[in-house]
């Protein structure tokens, strides 16, 4: 899917940025452009690193509890502990 029309930019290309250590738009836009036309991109952007941020946090907390993730991709998620039937995050 491109995110950034003015630029032609794809969420595949934004989110690989992501995990090779962009943390903001700023980055983002030095790196590809996004977000330096009309603008109109950069919540897409800004939402996409701050999910990033928060798969990261969440597969390193895994690794420290020496666990994997419930979800492929990296986000909370699951069975909630306590619960009565099951429950996952959307
Ligand atoms: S759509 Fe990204 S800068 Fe215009």
């Amino acid at each position: 899917m491109i995110v950034c029309l003015c630029h032609g930019v794809s969420d595949r290309t934004i989110r690989g940025l992501i995990q090779e250590g962009a943390s903001s738009v700023d980055d983002i836009a030095a790196a590809c452009g996004a977000g330096t036309g009309c603008g109109s991109c950069k919540t897409m952007v800004a939402k996409m690193v701050k999910i990033g941020a928060t798969a990261e946090l969440y597969q390193l907390k895994s690794v420290a509890r020496n666990t994997e993730s419930p979800r492929p991709d990296g986000l909370p998620g699951g069975r909630v502990e306590g619960s009565k039937g099951s429950h996952r995050a959307a």
